[in-house]
């Protein structure tokens, strides 16, 4: 989303937005920090909606055409995700992926279809990462609503994942066909095992979820540069 966009943008110092592609609503900010080349893609607005295009379908055409355009050797998923008490989670916080990445809308009762709509797709290690920034590491899990059924809620449970997002698994597939690494950083808008209705949390924490966000990429990107993994 923008809102989510805005201010990394403004904090990695990075050009005003371009368009990736002249098909796709989808939006490029491109620039260098501290010595490493980042693109930062956005889905931009869906024009029949006219609201931000969100959710996997956006996400994966976004991040494939942006890697392929900018030869990414990198691809971070980042945004805001809903978190879980149950896991300890608090608002604001920020989650590293740990692996494997797993949709828990994609529900396919065909012999071998079942762990095809899994995913169960790899990340980067962001176990050391995360020690040296003092950030949070969970399983992230990724489906299209941002409410909760009861069908998707059994299979966060049973799958471990300590962050529900919109995108991330998608974005990794992507990774995965390419061959590039891939790491998710989300900030916790809302717990999704809370006592308050999701979007009410969401419009109530999103401004302090991204500024914490906009505050721990750059500290992510400068580890990722000393451990030569983000640069291009
Ligand atoms: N983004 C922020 N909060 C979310 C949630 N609870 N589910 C999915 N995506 C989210």
């Amino acid at each position: 989303m923008h809102a989510e966009a805005a201010p990394v943008v403004a904090r990695l110092g990075l050009d005003s937005a371009k368009t990736l592609h002249p098909r796709l609503p989808a939006l490029v900010h491109s620039g260098e920090f501290s010595g490493t080349v980042v693109d930062l893609v956005v889905n931009g607005v869906d024009a029949r909606f006219g609201v931000d295009a969100i959710g996997t379908v956006p996400a994966a055409l976004t991040a494939w055409t942006g890697a392929l355009e900018q030869r990414s050797t990198l691809i971070i998923s980042a945004g805001t995700a809903g978190g879980f008490a149950r896991h300890g989670a608090n608002i604001g916080d920020i989650y590293l992926s740990e692996g494997p990445l797993v949709f828990h809308d994609r529900r396919i009762p065909l012999a071998g279809f079942e762990a095809y709509g899994r995913g169960s797709l790899s990340c980067m290690e962001a176990g050391p990462l995360a020690r040296a920034l003092g950030l949070k590491l969970g399983r992230f899990t990724t489906g299209d609503s941002l409410d909760l059924c009861d069908a998707d809620a059994a299979a966060i449970e049973s799958s471990g994942a300590a962050v529900k997002d919109m995108e991330a698994a998608a974005v990794a597939w992507v990774a995965h066909l390419l061959g590039v690494p891939f790491l998710g950083v989300k900030a916790i808008t809302d717990l999704v095992d809370g006592p308050h209705p999701t979007a009410d949390q969401f419009v109530l924490n999103l401004d302090r979820a991204v500024a914490e966000l906009a505050d721990a990429l750059p500290r992510i990107l400068m580890e990722l540069q000393k451990a030569d993994v983000a640069r291009r």
